[in-house]
């Protein structure tokens, strides 16, 4: 079946991944690239993808009503793919405002841009046809202990503002399937790696680092736990819940792959030094390991149950992480220019307010 997908905020991390992932699968689709272009949003991600009959790329804002509906209008778009967010806790601490503007107000316009334009349509798109699928985080569901797992019906209890802005707009996806019968669905998913990732997180920032031979800056005593994912992994998981997913649904997608941060780090130092060689002085990347001051309100642990989506929808993640890092840091390696382009930036700027602390 033939679908015109909105996608917002394509030409970030894991919408970049999903953008590819759909003009070279799915030709037949038209993908409608929604993207401000923040400091995390890059066109050279999907420059590559030609437009046309298959794919076009907007720069806008998704809280833009009027920009919303001439799109859903001109485009009859029958397919939300929601990515479009500030997504980095250590940003929302130090300042929430655009977290709370983009994550609840964006999110809160997509909703009745879509209402509008399915809802109180004219007849040209057809309902039933229709899909809202909002991508979220399991960091709505808090911090775990030792045990245990988040499932789709564990309490939410956000820490940061980060989260507290996306569990806020999971609420209120969720309150238009109740309300207004909106096809909305809703994923949560575990931390994502691989290519395309802003070098603010752990996995880049710690590659970018190493690399320079800078000190690899260590939240507390490394042992929060996180569950990783490779980030295609996420893309198809994605794909599955919008080809076979159920209206008024949320899926917990994982990797199944608890590491500590500290686990994390020194393997990504040990397949630099096996792949560029040890540094000049000798000394292997590991050294370059430097706890620092914890981050506020630090979640300890996360863990995602994806029994639902396996059992379900039949997805599963296909990269494990010994594979998936790998290729990441190969991958990296590969993409030098595109890393420094970013850190060459206002990204000197975001590194010593954050770490110069
Ligand atoms: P990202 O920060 O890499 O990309 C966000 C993109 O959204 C950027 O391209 C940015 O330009 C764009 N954007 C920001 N504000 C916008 C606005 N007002 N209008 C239009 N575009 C805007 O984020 P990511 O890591 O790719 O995450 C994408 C989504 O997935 C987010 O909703 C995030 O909460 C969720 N998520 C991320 C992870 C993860 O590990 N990265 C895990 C689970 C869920
Ligand atoms: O769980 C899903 C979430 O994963 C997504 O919703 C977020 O958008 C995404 O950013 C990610 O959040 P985290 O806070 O877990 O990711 P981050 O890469 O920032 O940090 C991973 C872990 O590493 C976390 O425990 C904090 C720690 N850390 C991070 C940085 C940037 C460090 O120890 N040092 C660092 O410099």
């Amino acid at each position: 079946m033939k679908k015109t997908v909105l996608v917002t905020g394509g030409a970030g991390f894991i919408g970049t991944n999903f953008v590819r992932l759909l003009t070279a699968k799915r030709p037949q689709w038209r993908v409608i690239n929604l993207d401000k272009l923040t400091y995390a949003g890059n066109l050279k991600n999907v420059a590559d993808i030609s437009e046309g009959d298959s794919y076009r790329f907007v720069r806008g804002d998704i809280c833009d009503s009027a920009l919303l509906a001439t799109l859903f209008r001109q485009e009859k778009i029958d397919t939300v793919v929601h990515f479009a967010a500030e997504s980095h806790v250590d940003r929302s601490i130090a300042g929430p405002a655009a977290f709370i503007e983009t994550n609840i107000i964006g999110t809160f316009t997509l909703l009745e841009a879509a209402r509008r334009a399915w809802l109180d349509s004219d007849g040209t798109v057809a309902r039933e046809k229709c899909c809202f699928l909002h991508v979220s985080t399991d960091e709505v569901y808090g911090s775990l202990g030792d045990s245990g797992l988040f499932t789709e019906t564990t309490a939410y209890d956000p820490r940061s503002p980060y989260s507290a802005s996306k569990a806020s707009s999971d609420h209120l996806a969720s309150s238009y399937f109740h309300t207004y019968g909106l096809p909305v669905r809703i994923t949560n998913c575990s931390n994502n790696y691989g290519p395309f990732q802003f070098p603010e997180k752990l996995i880049p920032l710690i590659f970018n680092n190493a690399m320079h031979g800078r000190p690899l800056p260590i939240y507390g005593d490394g042992k929060n736990v996180r569950d990783w994912l490779y980030v295609v992994d996420h893309c198809e998981a994605i794909e599955q819940v919008l080809l076979s997913g159920e209206n008024g649904e949320s899926y917990n997608i994982g990797g199944n792959n608890e590491m500590q941060n500290i686990e994390v780090v020194t393997l990504v130092c040990d397949l630099l030094d096996d792949r560029v060689g040890l540094p000049d002085d000798g000394t292997p990347r590991r050294s370059l390991i430097t706890h620092v001051t914890d981050r506020p309100g630090h979640d300890r642990r996360y863990a995602i149950d994806a029994r639902k989506i396996g059992e379900k929808l039949n997805w599963r993640p296909k990269v494990t992480f010994a594979e998936g890092i790998a290729k990441t840091i190969d991958w990296y390696l590969d993409h030098r220019d595109w890393v420094d382009e970013i850190v060459s930036g206002d990204y000197q700027n975001y590194y010593r307010q954050m770490y110069n602390r």
